[in-house]
C-alpha cells in the first residue's frame, strides 16, 4: 500500500517537472526587448594594434573592398566599426554602443545597428535611431598605399 502511494507521488513530481520545463521553453521563445532586426551581421576582420594604431591592408581584406562596405574589426584593444565611404576614404569608430555598451555588429544600407535594443548609427557614428543617447567615438583614419591606418 505504502509503495503504491509513493510511486503515485513520484509520478506527480515528474509530471510537474515536465509542465514547468514546457512552460519555460515556451517563455524563451521571444524577448519583448529584442529589435525586429533584418540588418546583416558585419563581416569580422582581425587586426593588430601597434603604437596606438590599427593597420589594415585593404587589398587583403575583401570585406572592405567596395565603397559602401563595412566591417567589425577585432583587436586585442577592443572592437571597432570601419566603413568604406569612398574609394580612398574610411571612417572608424568604436563598436561599443553608447546605450548599454553592447557590441554594434550589424550593418545594412549605410546603417550600423546594435543587436541589443535596436539603436542605429550612420557611417559617421551619429545616432539615427535611439535609444542610444550619443554618437559613437570616432577615430582618425589615413589611407596610403592600400593600407588603412586608424589612430586610437
Ligand atoms: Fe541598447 Fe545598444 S546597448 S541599443
Amino acid at each position: 500500500m505504502e509503495s503504491h502511494k509513493s510511486s503515485r507521488r513520484e509520478f506527480c513530481t515528474h509530471a510537474l517537472t515536465f509542465v514547468t520545463a514546457a512552460s519555460l521553453l515556451e517563455s524563451c521563445g521571444g524577448s519583448p526587448t529584442s529589435p525586429s532586426s533584418t540588418a546583416a551581421a558585419l563581416p569580422v576582420v582581425a587586426a593588430a594594434v601597434a603604437s596606438n594604431a590599427i593597420s589594415i591592408n585593404i587589398d587583403a581584406t575583401p570585406a572592405l573592398a567596395s565603397v559602401g562596405s563595412a566591417a567589425l574589426v577585432q583587436t586585442s584593444n577592443g572592437n571597432y566599426l570601419v566603413a568604406r565611404v569612398a574609394q580612398d576614404t574610411f571612417t572608424a569608430m568604436t563598436a561599443i554602443c553608447t546605450h548599454e555598451a553592447c557590441t554594434v555588429n550589424r550593418f545594412q544600407s549605410g546603417t550600423f545597428q546594435c543587436p541589443c535594443h535596436g539603436s542605429e548609427y550612420n557611417t559617421s557614428g551619429t545616432v539615427t535611431k535611439g535609444p542610444a543617447p550619443s554618437a559613437l567615438k570616432r577615430f582618425n583614419t589615413q589611407f596610403t598605399n592600400s593600407v588603412l591606418t586608424i589612430s586610437l
